[in-house]
């Protein structure tokens, strides 16, 4: 994409004293010290239902930052209605206009609202600067200004004519006979505001369910979008319970499309239903989803231990082991243990977790209370077995936010659940293994876990190296060779599980705002 003059949004760097950090501070100033009112939004109006439900800060979850209500199955029954009378008009809209829009949105984000966004990414999701940086800034403006030019790309292919004075031969990019329902997830601002807005871009029109945790940075996005241009109705802005808004959204025989990132079961729910009701619909609905993961560091015995140790680090411990491409099992072979072990417990004690308004924050709480226990579950179990050992951290604090230690587990069992199950949580179980079963290790991790989102090698041995991309191809939609799981940019490695991790649809590659669009062929006859 380069050559074409496009380019990822740049970092912001948030030294002392610099005008971005000062911007910050104020806005997050301002975050803090309000509850922020958030309505339903259908077509141009504003809803307040009785079903109040209120964003806390994970880290300090007696405070409050945005009150907001559940739309019920009626006003969610008006949102389709309205979307689908909106997708007409906007159907017609000129895909240069509409990337127009996109342009502005993403020119609004990554000026005067970035630190709006920022801001309420780190207190209301927990992230530290850097994180909320990387996610409600640059990956969310390289998600509007990345498909707008792989849209914008793809509208130049002209099918051939082979005698263009009798026939001519077109294609046009419509959007769906429908809607779209697009459910995003808690951990990633820019995955909220792609779910939600690539569909639209090629012409369709959408239902947005954001996560109740991820809410005041989803509905920020929201406002700036309407700034920007997208008219109402085109975007549905629908908080609401899980299954209501499932259950809904499969029972209407105009959906066209759900585009989803969360749960395994959620997912699979939401499939078996579009099943169940299948011969209502009038297209058959397009699924894309992004679901579980349970990533992995394959270390050989030729690799680099300082780069294993530091990307290790971040890949199991930055955002609390809450990116779904988060690092949480090893594989370490017997003869660089022991160094490997040493660094990274030594980079483990050194780790500052606490409030993400504090600078030098490295990680601060997990998302809730639903996740504290959860993770704490794990933790538990490997207190209480005699193959694991807890070899740093292993702490679990809720009483002011819902806090984890980064957690360094050494098994015995590369079958043991901490191995095999989605923790999602800053916990990282390793493996040793005699440096002589390399092959066997590789086909063990193949085939104990369903998932196949990120992996990453270590190795310098070239001819390992080439052996391992084929021992290990199929486990993992996302490859890294010598760099942590964690980490891809739009346009430059596009993000997808295969497996049961979800439909591989390449989130920030190419084909990804096309699998929303409605293609039409047209032939004409002179
Ligand atoms: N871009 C995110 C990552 O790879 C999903 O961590």
């Amino acid at each position: 994409i380069k050559e074409f003059g496009i380019k990822n949004e740049p970092i912001l760097q948030y030294l002392k004293g610099s005008k971005e950090r000062q911007e910050l501070e104020q806005a997050l100033k301002c975050t803090a010290d309000c509850i922020e009112e958030v309505p339903i939004i259908i077509g141009d109006k504003e809803y307040k239902t009785k079903e109040v439900k209120y964003q806390v800060m994970p880290h300090n979850h007696k405070k409050k930052i945005a009150k907001f209500y559940y739309a019920d199955q009626g006003l969610l029954q008006k949102a389709i209605t309205v979307a689908i009378e909106a997708q007409k008009e906007w159907d017609q809209t000129p895909i240069s206009e509409r990337l127009k829009i996109w342009e502005k949105a993403a020119s609004l984000m990554a000026g005067e609202y970035r630190q709006m966004l920022n801001a309420a990414t780190m207190l209301g999701q927990s992230k530290t600067v850097v994180q909320a940086e990387i996610d409600s800034s640059a990956e969310l403006i390289d998600f509007f200004r990345i498909n707008a030019f792989f849209l914008k790309e793809a509208t130049k292919y002209h099918p051939i004519s082979e005698n263009p004075k009798v026939t001519l031969n077109s294609m046009r990019y419509r959007g769906f006979d429908g809607f779209v329902a697009a459910i995003s997830p808690f951990n990633f601002t820019a995955i909220g505001g792609n779910l939600s807005y690539t569909p639209a871009l090629i012409g369709n029109a959408v239902l947005w369910k954001p996560s109740d945790t991820a809410l005041l940075s989803n509905w920020n996005i929201f406002k700036i979008c309407r700034e920007a241009g997208v008219p109402p109705g085109v975007v549905n802005f629908v908080p609401a319970e899980g299954p209501v808004f499932g259950d809904t959204i499969t029972a209407s025989p105009y959906l066209a499309g759900i585009n989803f990132t969360g749960s395994v079961p959620t997912f699979s729910r939401l499939w078996k239903q579009v099943g169940d009701h299948m011969g209502k619909y009038i297209n058959f609905p397009r699924l894309i989803g992004e679901v579980g993961g349970k990533n992995y560091h394959f270390i050989h015995c030729s690799a680099d231990v300082k780069s294993v140790v530091n990307g290790t680090i971040r890949a199991a411990f930055e955002y609390c082991g809450q990116k779904c491409s988060a690092c949480s099992r090893m594989y370490i072979p017997e003869s660089l243990w022991p160094e490997i072990k040493e660094g990274l417990l030594k980079a483990r004690e050194c780790l500052k977790i606490g409030d993400p308004m504090d600078f030098d924050t490295f990680t601060s709480a997990v998302i809730d209370a639903k996740a504290f226990a959860r993770i704490k579950k794990y933790i538990d179990h490997a207190k209480s077995s005699s193959t694991l050992k807890i070899l740093g951290g292993g702490r679990c604090d809720d009483t002011c936010g819902y806090f984890v230690e980064p957690t360094i587990i050494e098994t015995k069992d590369p079958k043991d659940k901490l191995m095999t199950e989605e923790i999602f949580g800053p916990v990282l179980t390793i493996y040793v293994y005699k440096d002589s079963d390399v092959d066997n290790t590789m086909r063990l991790l193949d085939k104990s876990t369903p998932f196949a989102l990120t992996g990453a090698v270590f190795a310098q041995d070239e001819k390992f190296l080439k052996h391992a991309l084929e021992a290990l191809k199929m486990t993992a939609g996302n490859f890294y060779v010598n760099d942590k799981s964690t980490g891809s940019v739009v346009g430059q490695q596009p993000f997808g599980g295969a497996r049961m991790s979800g439909t591989n649809d390449k989130a920030g590659g190419p084909h990804y705002v096309l699998r929303w669009g409605n293609p039409q062929a047209i032939k004409e006859t002179f």
